[in-house]
This record gives C-alpha cells, sequence and structure tokens, in this order.
C-alpha cells in the first residue's frame, strides 16, 4: 500500500488547546467514539448491501476503461477545445478536478497544458455563453461538447445542450453533431439516454444509485480529467487508500469517523457553521465540491423515522490568504459558532522567491529571499493561532503535497464522512427532496404544459409591489 499522503489533523479542536466550554473534552472523544462506532458499522453494511454503491467507484475497471478508451479517441484527434456542461454534481467535481491537478494557466499556455481546453459551463447565464459562443463560432470542429446529465431533464443543461446541438446541426451537420458531442448520462432511462441513443451520440454512463455529489470518482468526473491528462489511474489508487481507512470501525484510526464526529458534536454545540478554508489555489474549488455534498446530503427537514428534524450544517468557502482580509474580523470577534477546516500543503510543486526591497522599504526586508509557500503556511498558521486565541475551533486536512493521489483520498474522505454524518443526523443523507420545488416551478415559469397548476401559486410572488420599492 503506498504511504497515505493525507492526514487530519485534529489536536485544535480539543479542549486542552482551546478549552473545555469550545473544546472537546477526553471525556466526550470518548463519547464521540461510542456514538460514531455504529455509523461506521451501518455504513460499512450499507455499502456490502450495495445501497450506497458510490463506495465501490475506485474498484471499478470498466469505468476507467472506457473513460480512456474515449479519451484516446478525442486525444488522437483534432481537439483543441473540450466543454462540460452540466450542473450541481454533473460539473462540480470536474471544475474542482481541473483546478487542483493542472496548472493555473492551462487554457492559455499550449506548453503548460497536456490536453485540450477546458471550459466547464454550470449556469445559464447568457453574457457567459453569448461571449464563448462568439469565441468558439469557426471552432466547432476542434471542440468536443461533453453533456453530463443523468436525468437529461435538468433545465439549465438541457438549454445549454439545446444551444449547442442547434448550433453545430447548422455549421457541421447530423454526422458533425454526432461526432463532436459526448454524453454521460443513465444507462438505460431518461430524457438524455433517449437524445444519446437517437443521434448517435458516444456515451459514458453515470452509474445506477450513484448521486450527482457523490459521483466524481465515475465517468462524470473521469472523463474531463482524463482529456486534460490528469492521471485518473493514480487518483483512483488515493481513493482506494483512503477506503482502506475510512472503512475501519476503530473511531481512532478512521479519519472520516473523527471528522464526521466532530462536526455533528459542534453541530450539537451551538456551532452549525463548517468553514472549509484552503490555504492553495489549487484546491479552492474542492471547497465548492465540499459545499455541495454537505449541503444537499445533511441539509434535511425530517429524520430517518419521518419527524421533523430541520437539521443541517451550514457549509462556508473562505479562502486563505484572501479572506484573512475580508472575513477573518467577523471569525475572530462574531459569534463563536463557527467549525474551520483548513487544507494545507506541505510541500508546492513549484516555489517562488519573493524579490528584494527597495533601499527606501527596509521595513520589507523581511519577505525579501523568503519562498512565497512559507509566507502562505506561516499565514496559515497565524489565522489558526489567532482563531484559537479565540477558543474557535480548527481541524487542518494536511496534504503532503497536491497530486492525483491526494486529490483522490480527499473526495474519499468527505464522501465517507458526509455518509457517516448523515448517520449521526439520523437522516437520508443521498436524496435531494428540496431541490426539486425550485426545478418545478423553473418548469411552469418556462411554460410547461405539466406544470402549469404552479404558474397561479407563483404569481403572487412575479408581481411587484410597488409600495416596497425603494
Ligand atoms: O447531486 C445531485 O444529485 C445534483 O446536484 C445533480 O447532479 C444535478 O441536479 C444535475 O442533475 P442531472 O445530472 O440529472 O442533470
Amino acid at each position: 500500500m503506498p504511504e497515505s499522503k493525507i492526514a487530519l489533523y485534529y489536536k485544535n479542536v480539543s479542549a486542552s488547546v482551546i478549552g473545555d466550554e469550545h473544546g472537546i473534552t477526553d471525556e466526550q472523544f470518548k463519547e464521540l467514539a461510542q456514538k460514531t462506532l455504529p455509523a461506521i458499522a451501518e455504513c460499512n453494511k450499507q455499502r456490502k448491501e450495495g445501497v450506497i454503491p458510490y463506495r465501490d467507484l475506485p474498484y471499478n475497471e470498466d469505468y476507467p476503461k472506457a473513460v480512456k478508451a474515449v479519451a484516446e479517441e478525442i486525444k488522437s484527434g483534432d481537439c483543441e477545445n473540450f466543454v462540460v456542461l452540466g450542473i450541481g454534481g454533473s460539473a462540480l467535481g470536474n471544475i474542482a478536478l481541473q483546478t487542483a491537478l493542472n496548472p493555473y494557466m492551462y487554457n492559455m499556455d499550449e506548453n503548460q497544458r497536456k490536453g485540450p481546453r477546458l471550459f466547464v459551463f454550470d449556469n445559464v447565464d447568457p453574457m457567459q455563453l453569448g461571449s464563448f459562443l462568439s469565441w468558439i463560432g469557426d471552432k466547432l470542429d476542434k471542440t468536443i461538447f461533453n453533456v453530463i446529465s443523468k436525468s437529461g431533464r435538468t433545465a439549465e443543461t438541457a438549454a445549454q445542450f439545446l444551444v449547442i446541438r442547434q448550433l453545430l446541426l447548422e455549421k457541421l451537420g447530423k454526422d458533425g453533431f454526432a461526432k463532436q458531442v459526448v454524453a454521460v448520462t443513465d444507462a438505460k432511462a431518461g430524457t438524455m439516454r433517449k437524445i444519446a441513443d437517437d443521434s448517435k451520440l458516444r456515451t459514458l454512463v453515470v452509474p445506477d444509485g450513484v448521486g450527482g455529489r457523490f459521483s466524481v470518482l465515475s465517468p462524470v468526473g473521469l472523463l474531463s480529467a482524463a482529456i486534460c491528462g490528469i492521471d485518473i489511474d493514480a487518483m483512483l489508487a488515493g481513493a482506494r487508500q483512503m477506503d482502506e481507512r475510512c472503512s475501519k470501525e476503530d473511531f481512532f484510526a478512521n479519519p472520516a469517523a473523527i471528522n464526521a464526529a466532530i462536526n455533528w458534536h459542534y453541530y450539537n454545540r451551538q456551532k452549525p457553521i463548517s468553514v472549509m478554508m484552503p490555504y492553495a489555489y489549487a484546491l479552492k474549488d474542492l471547497s465548492d465540491w465540499y459545499r455541495q455534498i454537505w449541503a444537499e446530503s445533511l441539509g434535511k427537514t425530517h429524520n430517518r423515522q419521518g419527524d421533523e428534524v430541520f437539521v443541517g450544517p451550514t457549509p462556508v468557502k473562505a479562502i486563505g490568504t484572501t479572506d484573512q482580509h475580508s472575513q477573518v474580523q467577523l471569525y475572530r470577534e462574531g459569534p463563536n459558532d463557527k467549525l474551520f477546516t483548513f487544507l494545507q500543503v506541505k510541500e508546492f510543486e513549484q516555489d517562488v522567491t519573493i524579490g528584494a526591497n527597495p533601499q527606501v522599504a527596509p521595513e520589507l526586508g523581511y519577505l525579501s529571499g523568503q519562498k512565497m509557500s512559507k509566507l502562505l503556511n506561516s499565514e496559515k498558521l497565524a489565522t489558526e493561532y489567532a482563531l484559537l486565541h479565540d477558543k474557535r475551533p480548527c481541524l487542518t486536512v494536511l496534504f503532503d503535497r497536491i497530486d492525483a493521489s491526494t486529490i483522490g483520498e480527499f473526495i474519499y474522505l468527505f464522501e465517507v464522512t458526509t455518509s457517516i454524518a448523515g448517520v449521526l443526523f439520523d437522516i437520508d443523507a443521498y436524496n435531494q427532496p428540496a431541490v426539486e420545488l425550485g426545478k418545478e416551478a423553473t418548469f411552469a415559469l418556462m411554460g410547461r404544459e405539466d406544470f402549469s397548476e404552479l404558474v397561479e401559486k407563483i404569481e403572487p410572488f412575479a408581481r411587484i409591489d410597488d409600495t416596497f420599492l425603494a
């Protein structure tokens, strides 16, 4: 087994560091272990029974094989641009992998990239898409569009797809359309499957029983990653390695269990906000991926017995060091209602040395000749120190390095953390019933006949009441 390369450091939530009022005492840690052991066992049992198939994605050999075959075929052609159309779980993982594992200037500098440019559209903003369409118009034959939708009925993805489909049909004809599109969708059912089969599109599958937010290690996230030169085998190996740790029915040896238990503990002790604060540009979009898996999985009206509980921690993204100059004032002096999770990198693949200070500014001399990585990590420690000074609990996910393996580990760690937290909160972590009403209201407002009765209900809210216009 390769040596593990990420670790959860949790000393700074302990009472020995931040005191008994806000910290976790040894006794409470023991109680948390007792409470969480059955939750680990329950997740392991669900996995064995096939209830949570995302757990086995890192072991599946067919998906990476199929992904690599499509990626090879695309890369052997004339593909300069790869465009993902998707939203939520069908986009956030793709964005996170690209930011984490490819250089900042990837799209701009062909010397820095091992694949086509990547664009991910996870919205229906007319100006954003309009600008892109003005640019892509004469490059369509060198562009592959990867539409990702399990259902095919998601309004945003469907709208983007219909725009691109029409454009491709007009410019390149039916065969061109089929050639330039790869669909990732349900194996058998759904609107996108119907379209893909009818138009003879290349397809890869969204595995059965795997919800969008748990799907990044399936073809949903793997195809764009593989096309852009990310080592998907190493990423899956990292996830497998983390699986071994997260399956252990030994609380103190299981980072997902500790992570879930600490989060659950603080939620029940007036700290319902979970701030994830990466100190690395590459890790910043993992926070968006985390926000989705945490919010959609754990925010629920009912518990598993059907009682109303209105439960759910609120995930917040903050960026180190940027948000030190925006949020930290609140984090230190505002209500002590947050648990902080820092992401810290020990060794950066690239470093930059800070230049000499001008003679007129000797006060900047302390910076000159120092490594930028040292400044970044010093600022992380400084911020953590300041928060601890004010008795704010802090966790750190420590990355030895940012590479495909550690990113695979991180993803799997937070997926299993979410599952175990779901059991601790006693809710169904795998549904998202509250997303439906907004989707249906959109259908109604956009004129779908089968949702027309909703229009009347929405109408009073659509009318602007002048009394309240300031
Ligand atoms: O996590 C989820 O299940 C959602 O975010 C979905 O991924 C999102 O709604 C997109 O759904 P679909 O893939 O059916 O277009």
